[in-house]
């Protein structure tokens, strides 16, 4: 009787653990590496987290969560001009969202 409870909840960590496994990968945090990427193409920090939030916020409206490694670079662009008017992405958003995923993508 007194297993179930201890079981339950390890059964709850490791649902938590692989669920954010599963973000990270798929949009990964902004980090260092990827600030200096962006920052070459003239895109800073906060166009990248606020690129992100909306991936997450409205990508998901429709569909789970696009994987950025799922697509080839060239192709995020085009896939990008499709979705961002679906999302209702101002040409702001869809030029955040889009450094987000290049810088994402490395
Ligand atoms: C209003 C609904 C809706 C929203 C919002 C939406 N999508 Fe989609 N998305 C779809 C549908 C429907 C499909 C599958 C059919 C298609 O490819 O047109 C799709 C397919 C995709 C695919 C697979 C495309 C392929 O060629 O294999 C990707 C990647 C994707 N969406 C990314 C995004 C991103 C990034 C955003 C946010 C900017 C987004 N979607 C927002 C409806 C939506």
């Amino acid at each position: 009787m007194i297993r179930t409870p201890i079981i339950a909840a390890a059964t709850l960590v490791v649902v938590a653990f692989s669920g954010c496994e599963t973000t990270s990968t798929s949009a990964p945090p902004v980090r260092g590496a990827m600030v200096q990427a962006a920052a070459r193409e003239q895109v800073d920090e906060q166009t990248l987290i606020a690129g992100r939030e909306l991936l997450l916020r409205r990508c998901t409206e429709c569909h789970s969560l696009p994987v950025v490694s799922e697509h080839p670079r060239a192709e995020w662009p085009v896939i990008l001009q499709r979705m961002s008017g679906r999302a209702n992405l101002t040409p702001a958003q869809h030029a955040g969202v889009l450094a987000y995923i290049l810088a994402a993508h490395g």
